[in-house]
């Protein structure tokens, strides 16, 4: 038996075929809400979505290119189809790729800028008048703690993960009248997919030493966070940022 937190509720995760998107996706099922979970990987989205919910009656996938704006149509409007509203979304589709002044080229820097904060704009833009419409809403922004300061080597990511903070304020004080929240998560070293990246430069290790808990965060550590402001729990708070680093940025 789950537990009931979103009880009623229905909650579009983009980016979530897998790392910390699929465990939002299997922690607010088990919470008692319905779940979309968006991807532009197929058969990683359609076996998250399976595993959370093998009748396909609490959670579907739909495929989505969150830097497009018709792919934003179709998939609200398949959001509605399956489920019949919208009471959650989740901005959690990025890429990452490093890179300092000196090396990042124009192509690189639009790219994360598109997919991190041109998606996170579209997303909301997408479900806003909805959720203006019913009176309520909670759209959770995932930035990162490399929107919090300056992150040598993380140029781009940087750049669009501060504007995803940025816009989390502005808009949560336009739709603030209307009941409809919004927040930023700034997650820390989390161990997904994402974090292969950091193999690659042999640097994994030595990041690990620098987090204060001494371990890097499990998806499911921000899921929770997740949770808790998808949630009526969280019903006071709206533009604010929320760290969950392990110390990171202590
Ligand atoms: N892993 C970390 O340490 C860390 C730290 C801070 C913030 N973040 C952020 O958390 C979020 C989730 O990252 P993750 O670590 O789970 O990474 P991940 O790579 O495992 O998952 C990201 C998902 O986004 C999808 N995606 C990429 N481009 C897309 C597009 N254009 N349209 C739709 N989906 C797209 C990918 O296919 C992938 O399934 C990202 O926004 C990331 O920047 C991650």
């Amino acid at each position: 038996m789950g537990k009931s937190r979103l009880e009623g509720k229905v909650a579009l995760i983009t980016g979530g075929a897998r790392g910390m998107g699929a465990s939002e996706a299997a922690l607010f099922a088990d919470e008692g809400a319905s779940v979309v979970v968006s991807d532009l990987r197929v058969d990683a989205g359609e076996e998250t979505a399976r595993r959370v919910s093998p009748d396909g009656s609490v959670c579907r996938f739909v495929r989505h290119d969150v830097t497009s704006e018709d792919d934003w149509v179709a998939t609200v409007a398949f959001v509605l189809d399956t489920f019949g509203r919208i009471d959650i979304l989740v901005n959690n589709a990025g890429i990452f790729e490093g890179g300092t002044v000196l090396d990042t080229t124009l192509e690189a820097y639009r790219r994360t800028i598109d997919i991190n904060q041109v998606g996170v704009f579209l997303g909301m833009k997408s479900v806003a008048p909805l959720m203006v419409a019913q009176k309520s809403g909670s759209i959770v922004n995932i930035s990162s703690v490399a929107g919090m300061a300056g992150t040598p080597g993380f140029l781009a990511y940087g750049a669009s993960k501060w504007a995803v903070r940025g816009m989390t304020k502005g808009v949560a004080r336009e739709l603030a009248p209307y009941g409809v929240r919004v927040n930023s998560i700034h997650p820390g070293i989390i161990d997904t997919p994402m974090l292969a990246a950091f193999d690659d430069a042999g640097v994994r290790e030595l990041v690990r030493q620098r987090i204060p808990v001494g371990y890097e965060a499990e998806p499911v550590h921000v899921a929770r966070l997740a949770l808790y402001l998808a949630s009526d729990d969280s019903s006071y708070s709206t533009g604010s940022e929320f760290i969950v680093d392990g110390g990171w940025s202590a």
